[in-house]
């Protein structure tokens, strides 16, 4: 049986929560069997998968699409399909059907929304009606024209209050965890402690209950240089260059195919 959202919330204080993101079939078999506890369909494939420099031209199809083949993949992890932009902002109605289509229709475990208090109502009438809900403050990629740009949030008191308010808010309206993304690892181990489901840090320190990238910056699978808050765990982006180098070499040289290769 895969991990529930209920599952993911009774490991806070008990084990770190494990989290990746995943937009694809053979990437989430492979997290899945390597004992990821958590893998979301960020609409971060806006960038990684689609080309696009920002989240906000990514669909509710694009999201669909992707959800789906993770689904397919996945047996033990939690699935969490990323609300993209104004699929959830218009109207909790709208919300609750598009929310709904991921679990009906893409086989998600949950969803993830993005904002704090402003998303109360939202939340409480997606979990009220079944469905687990992922909350996710600090720095909002979809809030990016809003914020003039990516910036580390919560560093004045006042911000820093604010967020405090906006945990505790998604807290009481039903999120089975919190994903708290750039913002100083003090606040971030404050709002850890303050509420009772886990958080789950991006560029918030050590002190958070899990930890998620995406997948594509800890494998080092594209040249470009990554934010502050990613380690680079592998080279994927010179392994595959490599290959392709000698691939290349090789089938201009005669090398490819060998005998091995064919059918004789
Ligand atoms: O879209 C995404 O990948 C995300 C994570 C970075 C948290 O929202």
């Amino acid at each position: 049986m895969a991990n529930s959202a209920r599952d993911i919330k009774k490991m806070k204080g008990r084990e770190k929560i494990i989290c990746l993101t995943a937009y694809d079939y053979s990437t989430a078999a492979l997290l899945d069997d390597c004992g990821v506890h958590l893998l979301l369909v960020g609409d971060s494939l806006g960038m990684t998968m689609l080309g696009y420099s920002n989240t906000l031209p990514v669909t509710l199809d694009d999201m669909l699409h992707h959800t789906v083949a993770v689904s397919r993949a996945v047996s033990n992890a939690l699935v969490v399909a990323d609300m993209p932009f104004m699929s959830f902002q218009i109207s909790d109605e709208e919300a609750l059907r598009n929310a709904g289509r991921f679990i009906k229709e893409a086989g998600a475990g949950a969803v993830k929304i993005e904002g704090g208090a402003l998303r109360h109502s939202t939340v409480k009438r997606l979990v009220a009606n079944g469905i687990p809900v992922l909350g996710h403050i600090g720095l909002t990629p979809q809030s990016l024209r809003e914020m003039g740009g990516y910036r580390v949030q919560g560093r004045v008191p006042r911000e820093a209050e604010a967020l405090l308010a906006d945990a505790a808010a998604l807290e009481d309206a039903g999120v089975f965890a919190i994903v708290l993304e750039c913002i100083p690892p003090s606040l971030a181990a404050d709002i850890t402690a303050q509420v009772a489901v886990p958080t789950i840090g991006i560029g918030a320190g050590p002190q958070c209950d899990g930890q998620i990238l995406v997948t594509h910056d800890m494998l080092g699978m594209s040249g470009k240089v990554a934010p502050r808050f990613v380690k680079r765990y592998a080279d994927l982006d010179g392994i595959m260059r490599k290959a392709v180098a000698d691939y290349t070499s090789e089938v201009q040289g005669g090398q490819f195919p060998a005998e091995a290769h064919c059918y004789n």
